[in-house]
């Protein structure tokens, strides 16, 4: 990302165009760490038997209403949302919401395309870009990334089972240690069924009545419509109440506990560590039994923004949506912020260099060096090619700065066929044939 932005300045009288708050651009090489982030996220999940959906960017807004809850956060306040007309005046307008996350989209792809139908098990990974209305702030953007993957299908395929939820946890924590992310924390919880629920929401509601009108005006709102909600306010002024609420462990029916007890030992036998959280109810809706969060330790590039990635199950989304049963679990990760974290724990990565520059003598010669880079190109080599108009000590910094090698190419190399090569490492000019040249190059 550009650090030191123009301040807003105009050029005669014109205002200069900025990207727009909570959004930015990424540029080279910082994108190069973000391809490599996105090859190891493919690579991983692929020994897992993850496949690749792609969903659109926007969907219909009723699907986020339904999906994630009309009063969590999200839905409430941060959509971007509009009302897309009609072409005709016959064809009904429609109300449409670029996604704030992608579960609900790709819940609505498996109904839609009756990817359950074979009672096999979906196990389905996306990369891709998110929109919330959230105030910016680092490791807060209005266009964020993610990298999620979704595990779902009829209950027969297994779907259900904390086999499942430990497969899922044991692969992020082989991603982040394959990335090399350092100090990540893992906290769990389950948030019950979807019969425990009604019973712990309605303590959570006898709980409030009497405190209620001392919170936020939020939580005042929430304690009423959506008491859970509650539970993860960042209000500082109602963290003494919400310590005192009734937990959710308390309130799990045997299933739910059962079901928890082997997601955790599930972890133990592969060696994943964890800590369970008691108040981990997560900002969406769709949750059922197990929820969790990774963190990374202060000092690691994200402010107050430590969650690295969230998940849990989803039990009853499908039917939420008008689907079959299909329960499922996922996850996503904020691709921002861990980038954000690699670069505070490593430092930033410096440019890769090309294996060579080519610096054309006089300009008669820009057509067989053009050539020259295509053929070496074409052999594998990453190539950059000058200008003959360039002096060469001119043609020589940007080669110092861009590549290992320079390849200095003049009339006399084209007729005798010698080329010379100049190593940057080393100092060194060595003088190759054209047909030495790659392997020169490579080593
Ligand atoms: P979420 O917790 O809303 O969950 O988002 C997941 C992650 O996305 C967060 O932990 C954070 O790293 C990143 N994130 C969220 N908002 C922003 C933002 N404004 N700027 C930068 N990063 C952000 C979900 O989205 C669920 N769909 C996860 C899931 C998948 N659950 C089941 N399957």
């Amino acid at each position: 990302m550009a650090k030191n932005r123009p301040k807003f300045v105009t050029l005669e009288g014109m205002a200069i165009l900025k990207a727009v708050r909570g959004t930015r651009d990424l540029l080279p090489p910082e994108t190069e760490l973000w391809n490599q982030v996105e090859a190891t996220a493919r690579a991983v999940f692929a020994r897992y038997g993850f496949g690749e959906i792609r969903t659109p960017v926007f969907e219909a807004t009723e699907l986020f209403a339904r999906g994630v809850g009309e009063e969590t956060d999200i839905v409430s306040k941060e959509m971007y949302t509009w009302e897309d007309r009609g072409r005709a005046d016959s064809d009904k307008g429609q109300s449409l919401t670029l996604r704030p996350e992608s579960t609900a989209g790709v819940v609505r792809a498996y109904i839609e395309h009756k990817m359950g139908d074979a009672g096999m098990l979906q196990k389905l990974f996306y990369i891709g870009p998110q929109f919330r209305r959230e105030r910016p702030q680092r490791g807060r953007y209005r266009q964020f990334w993610q990298i999620g993957a979704e595990v779902l299908g009829p209950a027969w395929s297994g779907a259900d089972s904390p086999l499942r939820d430990a497969e899922v946890l044991e692969m992020l924590a082989t991603f982040l240690n394959e990335l090399g992310v350092k100090g990540w924390r893992l906290a769990l919880n389950s948030v019950g069924s979807s019969t425990d629920r009604p019973r712990y929401v309605a303590a959570l509601r006898e709980a409030l009545a009497p405190v209620k009108h001392l919170m936020c005006e939020d939580n005042q709102r929430r304690a009423e419509t959506n008491p859970l909600r509650v539970l993860d306010s960042k209000d500082p002024k109602d963290q003494e109440i919400i310590n005192g609420l009734p937990k959710i462990a308390d309130y799990l029916d045997e299933d739910s506990r059962e079901h928890f007890a082997q997601v955790k030992a599930a972890l133990d036998a592969c060696g994943v560590p964890y800590v369970v959280e008691p108040r981990l109810v997560r900002g969406l809706d769709y949750y059922t039994r197990t929820t969790f969060e990774f963190t990374v330790p202060d000092g690691s590039g994200l402010g107050t923004q430590n969650a690295l990635l969230g998940g849990g199950r989803y039990d009853g989304l499908s039917e939420m949506l008008g689907g079959p049963k299909a329960p499922g679990i996922g996850f996503a990760i904020g691709e921002d912020r861990l980038i954000l974290t690699l670069q505070a724990q490593e430092g930033e990565t410096a440019a890769k260099k090309l294996d060579a520059f080519i610096a054309p003598i006089g300009v008669a010669v820009n057509p067989a060096a053009l050539a020259l880079a295509q053929e070496l190109r074409r052999e594998g080599l990453s190539v950059e090619v000058g200008d003959g108009s360039f002096r060469l000590k001119k043609s020589f910094d940007a080669a110092d700065k861009l590549a290992k090698r320079m390849v200095i190419l003049g009339e006399d190399e084209i007729a005798s066929g010698i080329l010379k090569v100049k190593d940057f490492s080393t100092g060194e000019q060595i003088q190759v044939t054209r047909a030495e040249l790659a392997n020169a190059l490579r080593c």
